[in-house]
């Protein structure tokens, strides 16, 4: 290991722009300024923060269970569904072994942090939350609670209403952010499933009147999705085949590929519980350019 010190560079802005700013450089040698250190980069064990993004019908339930089946071979433990939808989960309970969290209104982001807790307390293997676009959009979710607080603030006065609209995002969006660290924090695979709408916007040219097609935009909070290790887009009528790619701008805040996974999903078949196995290995460290076949035959000759 080494300790590298700050020490002034060409980099370094100089002292005096500083001071104008009423800022101090810092000493690394005093007790106060920070250290950093710097060590050889290893890929360590990490949770999953997995989107399936659809709309209504797509296969996000059950491919959801699939996954989380797979997962759970590869982490050991069970499965929970935290199940916003009228308890649908449970349909297909007699074909996935699973415990169910039947929560009802209100969705807001301390609600769904409260739900997960409850489910982290098991230890399972992976959580499924279905769905968090409820903390968007629901009753009482994150949507409501912006409207809730501009009344508080401003009552009926419109104009007033106008002026506030940042200040009433400020409690709702604290809360959202602890639900994000509790879903970054929890060491459970999660997988969530998000509603996509299709939707449309005016288009900013001036001489364009036709509206531009965003395609099936995730009903989730940006911050969430920005978060997310790896999402699918399942269309209409995919029946759990994902789509990794796409020309429409709103799809693309539904679909996460990274580069590691490629492999993993190249078969173009249905989600299904081998890919949570091979997303559970990697995650627990191992690298996935080994094909997994290759090497159970090596083991068995
Ligand atoms: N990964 C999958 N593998 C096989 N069949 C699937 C898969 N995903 C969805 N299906 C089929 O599509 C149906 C609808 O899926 P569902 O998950 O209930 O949709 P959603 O939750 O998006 O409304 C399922 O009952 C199942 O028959
Ligand atoms: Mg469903």
């Amino acid at each position: 290991m080494t300790l590298l010190q700050t020490a002034p560079s060409a980099t370094a802005p100089s002292a005096t722009s500083l001071e104008e700013a009423g800022l101090t450089l810092p000493d690394p040698d005093r007790a106060a300024g920070r250290r950093f250190d710097i060590r050889p980069a290893v890929r360590q064990k990490v949770s999953l923060l997995l989107g399936l993004a659809g709309p209504s019908g797509s296969g996000k339930t059950y491919s959801a269970l699939r996954l989380a089946a797979g997962i759970a071979r590869v982490a050991g433990g069970e499965v929970v569904v935290i199940d916003t939808e009228n308890r649908r989960a449970q349909h297909y309970a007699d074909q996935f072994k699973f415990q169910h969290i039947d929560f009802a209104p209100p969705y807001g982001p301390l609600d769904y942090l409260g739900a997960l807790q409850t489910a982290e307390r098991t230890r399972p293997a992976c959580i499924v939350i279905d769905s968090l676009s409820h903390e968007h959009d629901g009753e009482g979710g994150t949507l409501d609670c912006v409207t809730a607080e501009l009344d508080r603030l401003a009552g009926a006065d419109t104009s007033l209403q106008q002026k506030l609209a940042a200040a009433a995002w400020r409690k709702p969006k604290a809360a959202r952010r602890a639900l994000l660290s509790g879903l970054l924090r929890v060491e459970s695979h999660v997988i969530v499933c998000i509603r996509a709408n299709e939707r449309t916007r005016m288009a900013r040219e001036a001489v364009a009147t036709e509206p531009v097609e965003l395609g099936l935009t995730p009903v989730a909070a940006p911050e969430i999705l920005f978060e997310l290790t790896c999402s699918a887009l399942l269309k209409a009528g995919a029946h759990g085949v994902p789509t990794w790619s796409s020309q429409l701008q709103g799809e693309h805040g539904a679909i996460k590929l990274p580069r590691q996974f490629a492999e993993v999903f190249k078969d173009k078949k249905p989600l299904e519980e081998s890919h949570g196995e091979q997303l559970a290995r990697w995650a627990a460290g191992e690298a996935l350019s080994t094909p997994l076949k290759r090497k159970h035959r090596r083991r068995t000759a």
